[in-house]
């Protein structure tokens, strides 16, 4: 039989399958990162796959729009996938309106955007990621921005940067300029080292700016400075928002994590959700942004009609994971059980449960394979003790156990391993 043609052996286009050494890696991960956000208070939360179609298009901008799973079900209903945990996470502050403010919930869990596949861009992906809402201080931009930076440390990774930029300075930067503020122009921004800076230029004259406007514009956006010199620079458009970043800085500071932060005022944010403080993560040599988050302070409102300060951020795992050079994690099997006799058998499961029973893995021999055959196999998949239980063994009233590492072999007294000693 053929069997299956090889593109329906693979899966859907742009999805991924993970094998047990990849997904215990993302399973490390995941318990590094969820044991950092409890440490600072948050707590986990999971909602439905789907969607209200309606719910998701509401304030995700074109591309992300187009970006949707999308179907009806059965009865009818519009639906899609999320593409993000921030939509959801408004959502459901929307009607959980008694929750204690400020809401400080985190999330590991997997999203869904019909993105064009290609390294490091999946159809379906994993974030992790926080939301902290409820709060407009300035400190809750330096918590969430510190959080995000010992996520990125949290898998090794010590040479990052956190690139910062805020949407209301953008709007006067571009006001400066006589350039209307709007999604359209923030859209074409955030395509910044996604295209070429022709196709930029000519996208936004596409949105009715002249060309030299266009060129003054991608000027001014591309002088990045340490983000402590940040308040100097937002102070020649506005110096309230200067006096608020001066209030991140210090916080950041407080921290230790300043020298990681800088200001890039070509961080833009393809979501149009974003109200205030933007920023986007790189790590090492990765060229696309592990992470990105930022200021929603509308989000909420638009679903719950009550007007509710909110930000937080979300990091792309398997980049995370792959910039950090994490790929696969061992799980080895403590015990191959082989008995050599068909008598043994009973004897082998008795041994494997009180091994299972102490927390080790065991694993009983499936009566096909030779003693030899076993074994080999045994060295080859990494297992760590393999127990031999032959007629000698079974009249001793003892078991034989191999250190495969060491490659040296001790009997141990069946009752004792029955006790669980
Ligand atoms: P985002 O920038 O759209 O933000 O996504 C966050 C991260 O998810 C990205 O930096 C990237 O690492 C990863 N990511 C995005 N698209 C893909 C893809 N196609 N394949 C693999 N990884 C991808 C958000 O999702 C916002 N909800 C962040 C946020 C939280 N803002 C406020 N709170």
């Amino acid at each position: 039989m053929p069997g299956l043609e090889d593109s329906l052996r693979r899966p859907v286009r742009g999805m991924r399958d993970l094998t047990p050494e990849y997904y215990y890696a993302l399973k490390r991960v995941e318990e590094a990162l969820s044991k950092l956000a409890e440490s600072f208070g948050y707590r986990r939360v999971e909602t439905p796959a789907v969607e209200h179609f309606e719910v998701l298009a509401k304030k995700a901008g074109r591309d992300i729009v187009n970006e949707i799973y999308y179907f009806r079900d059965k009865a009818g209903r519009e639906l899609g996938l999320r593409f993000d945990m921030t939509v959801p996470v408004a959502r459901v502050l929307s009607y959980k309106l008694d929750e204690p403010k400020p809401v400080r919930w985190f999330y590991f869990t997997k999203v869904w955007r019909y993105d064009e596949p290609q390294h490091g861009r999946y159809r379906e992906f994993y974030q992790f990621g926080v939301e902290l809402v409820g709060s407009a201080s300035p400190r809750a931009d330096a918590e969430v921005l510190v959080l995000m930076a010992k996520a990125i440390e949290a898998v090794g990774i010590g040479d990052y940067v956190i690139r910062i930029n805020d949407r209301r300075v953008a709007d006067k930067a571009l006001a400066s300029l006589g350039i209307k503020p709007s999604e359209e122009v923030y859209r074409v921004l955030d395509k910044r080292g996604k295209v070429s800076e022709e196709e930029l230029s000519s996208m936004l004259m596409g949105l009715g700016i002249d060309r030299e406007k266009a060129s003054e514009l991608l000027s001014l956006i591309s002088g990045a400075v340490p983000y402590a010199e940040a308040p100097e620079v937002i102070s020649k458009y506005d110096e309230e928002l200067a006096e608020r970043h001066r209030a991140v800085v210090k916080a950041l500071e407080a921290f230790g994590v300043l020298s990681r932060m800088a200001w890039d005022p070509s961080i833009v944010r393809g979501l149009d959700y974003y109200t205030g403080i933007v920023f986007e993560a790189f790590a090492g040599q990765y060229r696309l942004a592990v992470g990105g988050g930022g200021r929603y302070d509308d989000l909420i409102e638009l679903y719950s009609g009550i007007k509710t300060p909110a930000l937080g951020f979300a990091i792309g795992v398997e980049r995370l994971m792959e910039a950090a050079g994490i790929e696969k994690a061992e799980r080895p099997l403590d015990y191959y059980i082989y008995p050599v006799s068909s008598e043994a058998y009973g004897v082998a499961v008795e041994v494997a449960e009180a091994l299972r029973a102490k927390g080790a893995s065991a694993v009983v021999d499936l009566g096909e394979w030779g003693l030899r055959e076993a074994l080999e196999r045994a060295a080859k998949t990494g297992v760590r003790h393999f127990v031999i239980i032959g007629k000698k063994e079974l009249e001793k009233g003892v078991v034989k156990i191999r250190d495969m590492a060491k490659r040296e072999e001790v009997e141990v007294e069946l009752s004792r391993i029955k006790a669980g000693l």
